[in-house]
């Protein structure tokens, strides 16, 4: 059934809750960010409380990847602070997993994560290997690949993943600031995967509205998006899933305002958490 269009919410919005995760990681307070109901995989922000530990050895039925928003986790012996990133492929034997002083930690299982006892076997998958970590302070911008029509934006990319066979990847982008398309005007893009992003920091306003440091939002294949544009610029960690992110670009182009009405797509049960968030202010 797939996860249902989500464009956007602001994760601050969302309450933490308990049994959010199954099992023991249910235990964990948790924001629901998207998630197949039918067969589990899902994106989610965990927080993880002070001295929180589990010894194993265990393993996860779904590929554990996250990225550090806050505080610092352990897992086998590798500490991962504040804008670490890894992936730990189905199966990857998890020991001490725990964090002394607490953390928040912006999540991605592909399956149901559940927890089993003892040592794992992950699958050797040449074109999804496991990225045992990165820290982005010691990674390069880099604009390689990127579309010279969405340049507009002054991109940059730090690629934390790519499955070249799959297409899936996970990437860092920073855009610049003052950005918006020429003459105010842009054709729309789609691309033939899911993409999936979480605004780290800055504003992103686009068709849908403002979006602000922890906005979200999932959208399935082949959905027409933007034009966008950025008054004070932004990083943001984006997945393509399911496919090859190639753009797509519509026949006729929109004007671009940044102060687009609040229009966000949302499924029933997130629409109560909905509210606008103005672009940061400097008065
Ligand atoms: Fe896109």
């Amino acid at each position: 059934m797939g996860r249902p269009h989500t464009e956007f919410i602001h994760a601050q919005d969302l309450p933490w809750r308990l049994g959010e995760l199954p099992g023991a990681l249910g235990e964990l307070e948790a924001r629901m960010l998207s998630i197949d109901a039918e067969r589990g995989d899902c994106s989610v922000m965990i927080q993880y409380p002070a001295g929180w530990r589990r010894t194993g050895p265990e393993h996860l039925t779904a590929a554990h990847e996250f990225f550090v928003l806050d505080g610092a986790l352990e897992i086998s012996g590798s500490s991962y602070g504040i804008d670490n990133y890894a992936y730990l492929p189905a199966g990857t034997t998890h020991r001490n997993w725990g964090s002394e002083k607490g953390a928040v930690v912006l999540t991605f299982f592909d399956a149901r994560p559940v927890i089993v006892d003892g040592v794992g076997a992950p699958k050797a998958d040449p074109d999804a290997p496991a990225v045992p970590k990165l820290n982005l302070h010691d990674m390069q911008w880099s604009t390689a690949g990127i579309d010279p029509d969405v340049m507009f934006l002054r991109l940059a990319k730090k690629v934390l993943r790519h499955n070249a066979k799959t297409g899936d990847a996970t990437f860092v982008l920073e855009c610049g600031g003052h950005t918006h398309p020429k003459d105010w005007r842009e054709r729309q893009l789609a691309h033939p995967c899911v993409e999936e992003m979480f605004l780290l920091s800055g504003d992103i306003v686009g068709e849908r509205g403002v979006m602000v440091g922890g906005a979200y939002f999932w959208r399935p294949p082949e959905l027409w998006h933007g034009p966008f544009g950025s008054r004070g610029g932004n990083h943001c960690l984006i997945r393509f899933l399911g496919g090859h992110h190639v753009n797509r670009w519509s026949k006729d182009a929109l004007q671009f305002t940044f102060d687009p009405p609040h229009n966000p797509v949302l499924p029933a049960h997130m629409k109560r958490y909905d509210r606008p968030h103005p672009l940061p202010r400097a008065f």
